[in-house]
């Protein structure tokens, strides 16, 4: 009788420690401060918590599946499998030390961190690397980074960012999560333009935590601070929930004016490379549509929208979006080109006013220009910053070589706008 009593203590005392234990470990994740173990653990929980079927994906995707990502690893994301909103799991744990940050942010509003989020795939990581570089040589608030990836690039964004100078890693935090798609029709989602692209349409979905977020394409270079974008956001009406510049400024070179075969915004429609989101607003919004009478969220109205509009739609999530927002003009802050400034607003001649006026603010190297020799003056500017030492002087080690090279490329349209390309860098640089 002694002997069960024993062991019954014995039993009560270490179950009482077990739990003791694996509350202590919850409450060091929350305090977040490691956060490249955050991160590790993050896309642990998330493999777990989503359901993997990577076995599965192969089969159906073997006859569709283009070699730009040949070895795709997709977690099935469920958006019907939820958490109760006051359920803390793997994704509010995480985030719990952000919404520290933001409160106490909103008693100092000048230390609010800037969200930026990005999705990588295949040969991406030198690009994104290079991108998330730019955005922590100028900016003077702190930065969280949410990277979307492939599981193969993982280690590659943790190895990159966490050997980055101490005081550089002072300035930002960063989450790596997989790649994750709704279970119900995930193989339509990852065909859709380039495989991870529409990732982005997700994103209010996944991050459910989150208020608002920066996206923004690997192929862009911020040539400003993060924050002074970010501070965009505060210039919304009550009904804006997101911003983006146009995809054209000259209509008679514009694509979806004289190409779409669908609807898009405004005159020349949008270009998603740097969209800025309200996120709350965004799942709380129902959305107009020409689908039904009745107006949908978010959630809800991706689907119904790709299967209308699969067989017109050229530029994948960026055509889905520019259908939302031609039904839904007012929730749509439109921002100037010198927030995204491509090779179109120069290509034939410089046609982004602004730009003129007061430089380039953020870069967008689209059609691969960066990699290849087509604008010479684009990919001046993303060599000048991946070469670029962390703890050289910046006007000596980026500039003075940015300048020098984009004196060699005043042969092409581009290069000789490319005064432009440094015009506010310069002033960055002089307020670091
Ligand atoms: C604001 O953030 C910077 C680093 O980004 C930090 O050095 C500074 O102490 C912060 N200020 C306040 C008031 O928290
Ligand atoms: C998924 O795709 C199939 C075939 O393309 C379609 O019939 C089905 O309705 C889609 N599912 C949803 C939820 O839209
Ligand atoms: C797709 O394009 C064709 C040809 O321009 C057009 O007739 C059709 O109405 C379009 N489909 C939708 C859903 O808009
Ligand atoms: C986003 O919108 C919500 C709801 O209107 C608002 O409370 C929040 O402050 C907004 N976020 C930002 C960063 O402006």
């Amino acid at each position: 009788m002694r002997c069960y009593l024993h062991a019954y203590l014995l039993c009560s005392a270490f179950t009482l420690c077990s739990i003791l234990y694996v509350c202590s470990q919850l409450a060091s994740t929350s305090e977040g401060d490691r956060e490249g173990k955050a991160a590790a653990r993050s896309s642990h929980n998330e493999g777990d918590a989503v359901r993997k079927i990577p076995g599965l994906l192969g089969l159906r995707d073997r006859d569709f599946e283009q070699n730009r990502c040949k070895s795709l690893s997709v977690s099935y994301w469920n958006p019907y499998w939820r958490l109760p909103a006051d359920v803390c799991g793997a994704n509010c744990l995480l985030e719990s030390p952000l919404r520290g940050k933001l409160k106490s942010a909103a008693k100092e509003p000048k230390n609010e961190s800037s969200h930026l989020a990005v999705v990588a795939c295949g040969p991406r990581l030198e690009e994104t690397v290079t991108m998330l570089k730019s955005a922590v040589l100028f900016s003077k608030k702190p930065l969280h980074f949410y990277i979307f990836a492939e599981d193969e690039l993982h280690d590659g964004f943790r190895n990159a960012l966490e050997t980055w100078p101490p005081m550089i890693r002072t300035k930002f935090t960063f989450t790596i999560y997989p790649i994750l798609f709704p279970e119900e029709n995930a193989s339509e989602w990852k065909k859709l333009f380039k495989p991870c692209a529409s990732q982005r349409l997700f994103l209010p979905l996944i991050l459910k935590q989150v208020d608002s977020l920066l996206y923004v394409d690997t192929d862009i270079l911020f040539l400003r601070p993060v924050e002074d974008i970010w501070s965009l956001l505060s210039q919304f009406n009550v009904n804006q929930l997101a911003a983006m510049a146009p995809e054209h400024e000259e209509p008679r070179i514009g694509w979806y004016n004289r190409f779409a075969r669908h609807p898009y915004y405004g005159k020349t429609g949008l270009n998603s490379g740097v969209m800025l989101m309200n996120m709350t607003r965004i799942r709380g919004k129902f959305f107009k549509n020409d689908m039904t009478a009745v107006a949908l969220q978010w959630g809800e109205i991706l689907m119904p929208l790709l299967q209308k509009y699969k067989l017109n739609i050229t530029w994948g999530d960026q055509d889905l979006l520019n259908i939302i927002f031609h039904h839904n003009p007012e929730s749509l802050y439109m921002f100037p080109c010198q927030w995204n400034y491509r090779p179109d607003h120069c290509i034939y001649g410089s046609n982004c006013q602004q730009a003129e006026e007061e430089g380039v603010f953020i870069l967008h190297g689209n059609r691969g220009v960066y990699h290849n020799d087509k604008q010479p003056a684009f990919r001046a500017v993303y060599e000048a910053v991946k070469q670029y030492p962390f703890g050289e002087n910046l006007a000596v080690s980026l500039l003075q070589p940015l300048e020098a090279a984009l004196q060699t490329t005043t042969h092409t349209y581009c290069g000789r706008s490319s005064h432009l390309f440094t015009k506010r860098l310069k002033e960055s640089i002089k307020s670091v």
